[in-house]
């Protein structure tokens, strides 16, 4: 199997203890650094924004992976963008047909990475109008807005109908999953064709953090 993006969710970070952790990461080769943004609207909690990560971002190589689970993404691209943003992820439930094409045409136009999320209970095929545009898909195998939750096997079943179409059409598009991952439920994903795997509960404030970013890297 070959190896994965692991992409620590700073959700589950110690916020008392965060330079330690994402120094330590950074040290043991983690490349994207996920971002979850949530306004208390588009999911029922609410978490960080932009001054978070302009704060973060000269002190590390990450790929910032921003992941906006807010009602109105195209308010606050640009906010994300100048915050150090490399790739910003909203959700297609956010918006119907055009506007979903405005804010990806917004993001594109700060020529940073753009993606789309799609919720457990959406399905997968409504993502194909736009995919041959996107450079990540983010598949949510826990009902966004919390850390620390069961994955749904349903997303098992997207991932490998993604991996198909993205390799049958030759598109250059990322598949990442995020919720409730670790070592047995990364691996699944992995013999599924993903590309990404954002863990947080998994990876923060772990002892053996070197240990768990092998097994969820694979080789
Ligand atoms: C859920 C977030 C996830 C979450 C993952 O709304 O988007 O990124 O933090 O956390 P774990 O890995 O603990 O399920
Ligand atoms: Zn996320």
């Amino acid at each position: 199997m070959s190896k994965v993006i692991v992409a620590p969710s700073l959700l589950s970070g110690d916020f008392n203890n965060l330079s330690v952790e994402l120094t330590r990461m950074q040290n043991l080769g983690i490349k994207y650094l996920h971002f979850d943004v949530m306004d208390g609207h588009f999911v029922k909690n609410i978490s960080f924004g932009a001054p978070i990560l302009k704060s973060l971002r000269p002190h590390y190589d990450f790929v910032m992976d921003v992941h906006l689970m807010i009602s109105d993404p195209l308010a606050y691209v640009k906010q994300f963008y100048e915050a150090g943003a490399d790739i910003i992820t909203f959700h297609l439930e956010a918006y119907d047909h055009d506007k979903i094409i405005e804010c990806l045409n917004l993001i594109k136009s700060f020529n940073i990475k753009c993606g789309l999320s799609i919720k457990p209970n959406t399905k997968v095929e409504e993502l194909i109008p736009y995919i041959d545009q996107l450079d990540l898909i983010l598949v949510m195998s826990v009902e966004p807005g919390w850390g620390g939750q069961s994955f749904m096997e349903n997303s098992l079943f997207k991932i490998k109908f993604l991996r198909d179409y993205i390799d049958e059409h030759k598109l250059n598009c990322l598949i990442s999953v995020d919720g409730g991952i670790n070592d047995q439920t990364g691996t699944l994903c992995k013999e599924h064709g993903v590309d990404v795997l954002v863990a947080g509960s998994y990876l923060f404030n772990k002892d053996d953090l070197e240990q768990r970013i092998i097994l969820l890297e694979g080789n």
